[in-house]
C-alpha cells in the first residue's frame, strides 16, 4: 500500500499523468488558474513584446515540481503565436547538440529547456553568447592555428525551468530578463483546478467534493489532478459515480492520503524530528542522514509544503517542528 500511496502523492510525472496532462493542460493565460503575480507580469511582457513586434525576453520559471512550469512555457509560446522546441538540461550532452538546436530555430521561436540547472558547464558556455548576442562562437582548426568564428542565430526566446533557482550559476541566471517564481497553490485555486479538470474529464463532482480533493493536494495541481482521477475510480466502483464530500473523503482515506495530504515521507520527516531530536533545531544534512532521504528531495519536494502548512520552521540554527505538527501527530509539545 505504501508503494501505491507514494505513487499517488508523488509530485513527479507518472505514465498515467502523461496521457491526461495533454488534455488537462491549460493552453492560454486566461485558463491558467492562480499564480496571479506571475500571470500579471507575463501578460504585460507578452503584450509589450507583441506591440513592438519583438521576441519575448528570456524567461526563467522556478518552483517545486508539478506547479505548472511546463504548462506556462507552452502558454507563453501560444500567446506569442510562435513555435516551441522542447528539451532538457540533462538531454543536451555536448555543446554540439545545443548548437544544432540553436541553429534550427527561427525568429521569435521559444526554446524550452526543462531542468536547466542540470545543464553541463561546457554546454552552458554555448548559451551565454546565444542568449546575449544571438550568436554562436565556433572554434575552427586546432592548436595555434585555431580561430573562433561567430555565427548569427535567430532571435529566439529561451525559457528555462528549474526547481532550484539557487543551483543556477550567476552568469546564466543574469541572462534571463524575466524571472518568475511559482508558489504552492492555495486551496481556492486548487478547488478551481479540480473543478475545471472534472469538467474536461466529464466527472460529476460537487463543490465540496472538489474542495476535499484540493485540501489534500499539497498545493500542487499535478497531485490535485491525480487524486481527482483516483477518487473518480472509487466513486464509480463503490458509489454512484458522483464525487461529493463523503465520496471524496472515503476515496482519499482508502488512498491513505491524510486530511492534509501528507504522505509517508512527510510523516517520516516530521516524526524523525519529533522523536529523535526532541524539538531541537536540526540541520538539513542531519535530517537527510536520519531519514535516508536525499537532501535535494527534502528541499525541493517535502519542505516547501511542510513550511506552507506551518509544520516546519526554518531557523538559522536548523529546521524546527512547530506545535501544530506535534498536535497533528498527537505528540506532547516539549515546553522548555
Ligand atoms: N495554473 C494551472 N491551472 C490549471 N492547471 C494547472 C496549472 N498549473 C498546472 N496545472 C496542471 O498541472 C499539471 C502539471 O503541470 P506542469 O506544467 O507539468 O508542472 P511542472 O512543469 O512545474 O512540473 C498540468 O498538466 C496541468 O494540468
Ligand atoms: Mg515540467
Amino acid at each position: 500500500m505504501d508503494e501505491i500511496r507514494d505513487r499517488i502523492v508523488a509530485r513527479h510525472l507518472s505514465m498515467d499523468d502523461l496521457e491526461s496532462e495533454a488534455t488537462l493542460r491549460p493552453k492560454w493565460l486566461n485558463e491558467y488558474i492562480g499564480q496571479e503575480k506571475a500571470k500579471e507580469k507575463l501578460d504585460i511582457f507578452i503584450q509589450a513584446a507583441k506591440g513592438r513586434s519583438e521576441s519575448l525576453d528570456h524567461v526563467l520559471l522556478y518552483g517545486p515540481p508539478g506547479l505548472g512550469k511546463t504548462t506556462l512555457a507552452n502558454i507563453i509560446a501560444n500567446e506569442m503565436g510562435v513555435n516551441i522546441r522542447v528539451t532538457s538540461g540533462p538531454a543536451i550532452e555536448r555543446p554540439g547538440d545545443l548548437a544544432s538546436i540553436l541553429t534550427n530555430l527561427s525568429d521569435d521561436d521559444v526554446l524550452f529547456i526543462d531542468e536547466i540547472h542540470r545543464i553541463n558547464r561546457t554546454v552552458e558556455e554555448v548559451l551565454y553568447p546565444a542568449m546575449e548576442d544571438f550568436a554562436l562562437d565556433i572554434i575552427i582548426g586546432k592548436g595555434p592555428s585555431a580561430r573562433s568564428v561567430r555565427l548569427d542565430l535567430s532571435r529566439f526566446t529561451l525559457i528555462g525551468a528549474t526547481t532550484r533557482a539557487g543551483l543556477l550559476t550567476s552568469p546564466l541566471r543574469d541572462r534571463f530578463g524575466v524571472m518568475l517564481n511559482l508558489d504552492l497553490y492555495d486551496i481556492e485555486s486548487l478547488t478551481e483546478i479540480v473543478t475545471r479538470s472534472a469538467g474536461i474529464l466529464n466527472i460529476d463532482i460537487s463543490p465540496m467534493g472538489a474542495y476535499e480533493i484540493a485540501k489534500r493536494s499539497r498545493g500542487t495541481p499535478r497531485i490535485a489532478n491525480r487524486l481527482l482521477k483516483r477518487v473518480r475510480d472509487y466513486a464509480q466502483v463503490i458509489g454512484n459515480g458522483v464525487i461529493d464530500e463523503e465520496t471524496a473523503n472515503k476515496g482519499l482515506e482508502i488512498l491513505e492520503v491524510d486530511r492534509l495530504g501528507l504522505d509517508a515521507v512527510d510523516r517520516k520527516l516530521i516524526l524523525a524530528l519529533i522523536d529523535n531530536f526532541r524539538g531541537r533545531p536540526v540541520g538539513i544534512e542531519t535530517l537527510a542522514a536520519a531519514t535516508g532521504e536525499e537532501r535535494g528531495t527534502i528541499e525541493d519536494v517535502y519542505e516547501p509544503y511542510l513550511l506552507q502548512i506551518g509544520f516546519l520552521n526554518r531557523t538559522p540554527r536548523g529546521r524546527m517542528v512547530t506545535e501544530k505538527a506535534y498536535k497533528h501527530f498527537n505528540r506532547p509539545y516539549p515546553n522548555e
